[in-house]
């Protein structure tokens, strides 16, 4: 297993990584037969993200995702506990045996498949960027002489990572930088202090709504191609039976419609609430 990357930036995974001197040693996995005579399936995601894991005006932590997993473990018979982590820490703590799932918008790359197996894909999404409603940024090397906030540990910040290192962004003065939460990279792109944000689509547009001197705009490839994803949730490869009855759950709710009906509820309500990706 890969220890989880520690960034200049995250201090706490660094210190809570020597505090238990064990993160990257790999724990047993829970099987089904373990998560059902517990009684609790344990789920990990980072939060806010909009429409699929965000607080709602109680405070409560709802959304897409965790519907899903409400029903997955309605299906296993067992109680849902969730956690948050930091975007990057979640792979690291599946693989560590600390959860049994991971449902956090998560998009399904090779890359992850190396750490993690991942269910059926149950949304299309794709990277947005967020500028100031003035700047003309449409296709990757736009981005040239700025500097683009993403969340650590997000394609978004591979995608531009990637680009600096060898690609359309190479040598062009684009600098990147990592924040634990995209609603914070937002508020840096208001002060001036960032050019663009690279988030998913659906975020994009949320932490837009009511910003008038903002806009959401899809990101292309230097090509032109749309930068699209599939989110999946993530188990750990050990666990060929709770992956089974995820996908069971996963298409049982894409054929009946519900995960539609999910996505719209979710959207509106997290429109209806300025403050739900900023939490
Ligand atoms: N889809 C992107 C990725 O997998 C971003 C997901 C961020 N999710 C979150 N819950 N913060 O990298």
């Amino acid at each position: 297993m890969k220890c989880p990357v520690i960034r200049p930036l995250s201090v706490f995974a660094l210190v809570i990584a020597v505090v238990l001197g064990g993160s990257c040693k790999k724990a047993p996995q829970r099987g089904l037969d373990d998560i059902k005579a517990s009684g609790q399936l344990l789920m990990l995601t980072n939060a806010p993200f909009p429409p699929y894991e965000f607080y709602a005006a109680d405070g409560d932590l709802v959304g897409v995702d965790i519907d899903i997993a409400r029903r997955i473990a309605r299906h296993l018979g067992v109680e849902l506990t969730v956690s948050i982590r930091p975007f990057d820490e979640l792979l690291p703590a599946l693989a560590a045996g600390e959860a049994d799932m991971v449902l956090a918008g998560l998009t399904i790359n090779d890359e992850r498949l190396k750490q993690a197996s991942f269910s059926l894909p149950y949304i299309d999404a794709m990277q947005y960027l967020i500028i100031p409603s003035t700047a003309n940024i449409k296709v990757l090397e736009d981005l040239g002489g700025k500097t683009v906030g993403a969340q650590a540990g997000s394609t978004g910040e591979e995608i531009i990572a990637k680009a600096i290192a060898d690609g359309a962004l190479h040598k062009t003065g684009c600098q990147l930088l990592a924040l634990a939460d995209p609603a914070e990279a937002v508020a840096k792109v208001l002060t001036g202090e960032l050019g663009a944000v690279v988030v998913d689509d659906t975020v994009a547009l949320q932490l837009t709504a009511g910003h008038a001197v903002l806009s959401a705009t899809p990101l292309f490839s230097q090509s032109g191609a749309m930068l699209s994803e599939q989110y999946g949730v993530a188990v750990a490869p050990s666990n060929p039976e709770l992956l089974s009855a995820v996908n069971e759950v996963i298409t049982e709710l894409k054929n009946s419609g519900e995960l539609s009906a999910k996505i719209k509820k979710y959207e509106a309500m997290a429109r209806e609430q300025p403050g739900a990706a900023a939490q």
